[in-house]
């Protein structure tokens, strides 16, 4: 019997190889096909160069079955109204950020999102979307908005930044697969969270934004000891945010299951 073939197709990032007419610039968005599901995960940076990118890599954005936002952050979130212009009901997740339409602890005002036009759907909790996808919710304790206003006004406040990632489990294949955008909560925590979220089993495979640019060599070691031996971690697709440095040292630990996934790259999982 065949295994089902799943896919990842990076369309947004600042590297890779840039042939056949695809753009590279700073930001995130993958095209997943899993089973029989077709995700976008993250929009990248701009509407024209992501509608640029998926018209080279034949990616069709009618046929979404449900878009992902990782965080709001606009290297992420920009691209997204051009699925919106093809498939404009589709099933949008999103973090519960107010900055983006979700609930806010101070006021319940229903606010109009900038993604209005699709079925809205916030996260501030792990839950199964349906069998296989589940989405796993953190918040970042070292970014967000940043208050120092009265009554603050001596005790500056962080709010923290609502991000969600997506775990794929084919029990087919006996591979689970950890989606990341950016990071901002830390890969190794949201690493460990999915693994927990799923009763002590491994993420096997971790594909994303690391945001390993800022950190130094023992800091990468440390992460890369904890996605190891804390959640499992046996192979690894870094992009984006991760950092030269980090994919040196990622390389090094994971040997041939290290691939670099640049924009264009195709890999399946
Ligand atoms: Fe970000
Ligand atoms: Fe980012």
């Amino acid at each position: 019997m065949t295994k089902t073939k799943n896919q990842i197709t990076n369309l947004y990032d600042a590297f890779g190889d840039g042939s056949n007419g695809l753009i590279l610039d700073w930001g995130l968005s993958l095209y997943i096909e899993f089973k029989d599901r077709k995700i976008l995960f993250d929009g990248g940076s701009s509407v024209s160069i992501l509608k640029k990118n998926a018209e080279v890599l034949g990616v069709d954005f009618s046929e979404l079955d449900y878009v992902i936002l990782s965080h709001d952050h606009s290297d992420h979130s920009a691209g997204i109204d051009t699925v919106l212009d093809v498939n404009p009901t589709v099933k949008i997740f999103l973090p519960n950020d107010y900055n983006i339409g979700g609930q806010s602890e101070v006021d319940d005002h229903k606010r109009r999102s900038r993604y209005h036009r699709g079925q809205l759907h916030y996260c501030d909790h792990g839950f199964k979307i349906e069998e296989g996808i589940y989405m796993i919710a953190t918040t970042s304790e070292l970014v967000g908005n940043f208050y120092r206003y009265p009554p603050h006004d001596k005790e500056p406040r962080l709010d923290g930044l609502p991000e969600i990632s997506i775990l794929l489990v084919d029990e087919e294949n006996e591979k689970r697969t950890l989606f990341v955008g950016c990071s901002h909560s830390e890969v190794e925590k949201i690493a460990v969270k999915a693994s927990e979220f799923s009763k002590g089993e491994s993420v096997d495979f971790l594909v994303g934004g690391f945001h390993l640019l800022p950190y130094e060599l023992p800091q990468i070691q440390t992460v890369v000891k904890t996605l190891q031996e804390k959640a499992g971690v046996n192979q690894v697709a870094p992009a984006h945010c991760t950092g030269e440095k980090a994919k040196g040292v990622l390389k090094e630990r994971f040997g041939d299951e290290f691939f670099n996934l640049g924009v264009g790259s195709r890999l399946e999982f």
